[in-house]
């Protein structure tokens, strides 16, 4: 269980270039909840994600996952319980490391287990297993330097890499939108693999309506540092884009669809 409570967080605060980017958020998260954020640029979408991970510090709201409260830890200490993988696939993943290194390092993050000891051929096997599932051919390609792949197949090591541990949440930020649509789609399905297989709560950000619509169980639109909509289940199988359309103009004719 994820639970966000009155996130407020303004950017240059008191100077003419104030923003505010949260102004009081209160989401809370079930788990297995597969919950994706739209909205238009600025509306605050990786303010959230980056207040849940710890990387921004609230002007006030509380964070708590499984009803640990983890509000004043820093962002490695919440490692634990919250994996991240950004747009960018550079930072998920280390360049100068090997694959089967990232991997152990990811392995070890937050547990006492030695890089040794994942690095055994046990772990290889392992590794092998986790990479085939994906599908960009890098099982083979253990001890190949993480710089010489491709920002795809790195999205995709970076997403084995956020999974692996288990986490009690996992914080997707339009981490397809830099891909080319062949490996979007191949990071998209290994990403609904893993979700799915492991039932991991999950709060993914797209611009892309089509993947806003298809994937998940629950909807949440943000505008202005608000959550202006979050429908689930059987409300969210129904919606369509022309439904969220007009029932935007319905309540305000500035359209917040990117
Ligand atoms: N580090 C920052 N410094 C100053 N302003 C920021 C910073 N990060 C975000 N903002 C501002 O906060 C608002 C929300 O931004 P953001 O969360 O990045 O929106 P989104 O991800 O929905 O496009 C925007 O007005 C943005 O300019
Ligand atoms: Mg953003």
């Amino acid at each position: 269980m994820i639970e966000a409570r009155g996130l407020c967080k303004a950017f240059h605060r008191g100077s003419a270039d104030e923003r505010l980017a949260l102004d009081g958020i209160d989401l809370a998260l079930a788990p297995g909840d597969f919950a994706v954020v739209i909205g238009s640029n600025g509306a605050g979408k990786s303010t959230l994600l980056n207040a849940l991970a710890g990387e921004v510090v609230l002007d006030s709201g509380t964070v708590a996952v499984d009803g640990i409260d983890l509000t004043r830890l820093p962002t490695h200490r919440r490692a634990r319980w919250i994996a991240r993988v950004f747009q960018d696939p550079a930072i998920g993943t280390a360049g100068t490391l090997t694959i089967e290194e990232n991997l152990a390092v990811a392995e070890s993050r937050g547990r006492t287990r030695s890089l040794g000891m994942a690095l055994s051929t046990a772990g290889r096997a392992r590794y092998r297993e986790l990479l085939a599932g994906i599908g960009l051919g890098l099982e083979s390609r253990l001890t190949t330097r993480v710089s010489l792949l491709s920002g795809g197949q790195r999205q995709a090591l970076a997403l084995v890499m956020a999974v692996m541990g288990q986490p009690s949440l996992l914080l997707l930020d339009e981490h397809t939108a830099a891909l080319d649509p062949r490996t979007a789609q191949a990071v998209m399905q290994a990403t609904l693999a893993a979700v799915t297989d492991a039932h991991l709560t999950t709060l993914m950000v797209t611009h892309n309506m089509g993947s806003a619509l298809a994937y998940g169980n629950r909807l949440i639109m943000m505008r202005d540092g608000r959550i202006v909509l979050d429908v689930a289940g059987a409300e969210k199988a129904a919606l369509t884009v022309e439904a969220l359309i007009a029932r935007f103009h319905l309540s305000d004719d500035k359209l917040l669809l990117a």
